[in-house]
């Protein structure tokens, strides 16, 4: 393998392909699979190191094949030296040729990623075993090792979250009345990269006045205080370091003094922020965490939050596990998940008010990364 750290994940994947897939209830879903096909590339890359746009995986019990095209010959031998390579003209389906390979090395029956193979990825696969090996569904074989984040990636996610809180620092000099969105987007774009930032996660979130009600609102035209008295303005934002992201979200006030009703809701939300840091430990199911938080917002009057408490962080802004914080998420936490927290309240024609942290399961409980301050802030 590449590096010792590559070949502990492999063996570790290796393990979960050998073993029964059960279900969020503990009950048998798929059967072990004596090999994989690991079609996904961000599980490729995390398996092999590899930084290319088109590489499959064949992961046996004593082999690890690494498909890819003659793009990538060179690049591959420096970054996957340990896996045996098959190199394919461009433009031959990787399905085709795993299939034909899983058959050629005489596989009775293999895995392969369900949730994320396309349909016609599947029978491209299935038309090249041409009946000699049986294929089985099987998901979250990698996913499960990824969610655990090693030292190492740790100290990426706290390189990308002490930018975002040095820019956080710079936000609180840079907004005041009359900036626009866009411009603030744009400063924290420029702050970020001429910093060390490879790239933002994603476009930046900037919700002035009404339009922070707007959970996922992109930052626009509108200049923030335009509405001339105190309103929020809801910056979320994160930047990728090293492969690494952060997030963070931090709600200001511009255009004079909160009123009472904007201190309520600011207050609810820094609550329940803290009520989900304060519920994370391992053992807990993330599901559990996102109660708490939701809860605490529905009794306080502000309905139902509409969106999930929080996600994984990673190589991914949005990584494993997922859903990490939500209703729906079954994952039951373990020292080093990666994750944020940040719930919201959106109030149609007045705003939003969303806090946002990114943190870590510990032995113990949770360490938060970010050291910007959570207290309400009036700007400019
Ligand atoms: N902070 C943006 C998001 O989580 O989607
Ligand atoms: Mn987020």
């Amino acid at each position: 393998m590449s590096t010792m750290k590559h070949e502990n994940r492999v063996a570790q994947a290796r393990a979960g392909m050998l073993r029964p897939e059960l279900d969020a209830d503990g009950k048998p879903f798929a059967g072990a699979v004596p090999a994989l096909v690991i079609s996904n590339l961000d599980n490729v890359k995390y398996l092999t190191g590899f930084t290319g746009s088109n590489g499959l995986v064949i992961l046996g019990e004593s082999e690890a094949l690494f498909l890819t095209d003659g793009r990538y010959g060179l690049q591959s031998a420096k970054e996957v030296p340990g896996f045996e390579r098959v190199i394919l003209p461009q433009g031959t389906p990787l399905a085709s040729a795993a299939g034909k390979l899983l058959a050629e090395r005489g596989y009775k029956s293999a895995g392969f990623e369900g949730g994320h193979l396309t349909f016609n990825g599947f029978r491209t696969l299935e038309g090249a075993v041409e009946g000699k090996v049986e294929l089985i569904a099987r998901s979250g074989v990698v996913e499960v090792v990824r969610e655990v984040k090693e030292p190492g990636e740790i100290e990426k996610v706290k390189k990308a979250v002490a930018l975002a809180d040095e820019c956080f620092e710079h936000l609180t000099g840079f907004i005041r009345v009359g900036k626009t969105e866009k411009e603030i987007a744009w400063e924290i774009e420029v702050f970020c990269k001429t910093r060390g930032a490879t790239r933002l996660g994603f476009d930046c979130l900037i919700g002035g006045g009404p339009n922070g009600a707007f959970i996922h609102g992109k930052a626009g035209d509108r200049p923030v205080g335009a509405s001339g008295g105190p309103e929020f303005v809801l910056c979320d934002y994160g930047c990728e370091v090293d492969g690494y992201h952060s997030d963070i979200t931090r709600t200001f006030v511009v255009g004079g003094e909160p009123t009472d009703e904007m201190k309520r809701i600011y207050d609810a939300v820094k609550t329940a922020q803290q009520i989900g840091l304060d519920a994370i430990k391992p053992g807990v199911a993330g599901r559990d965490v996102d109660a708490a938080v939701r809860g605490y917002l529905r009794d306080a009057g502000f309905g139902e939050m509409g969106h999930g408490t929080g996600h994984g962080l990673g190589p991914l802004v949005h990584d494993v596990p997922l859903p990490t914080f939500s209703p729906l998420a079954t994952v039951i936490l373990r020292p080093g998940i990666v994750a944020t927290v940040e719930p919201g309240v959106y109030i149609e024609g007045l705003g939003g008010v969303r806090i946002e942290d990114d943190v870590v399961v510990t032995e113990t409980g949770v360490e938060v990364l970010n050291k910007a301050t959570k207290e309400l802030l009036v700007l400019g």
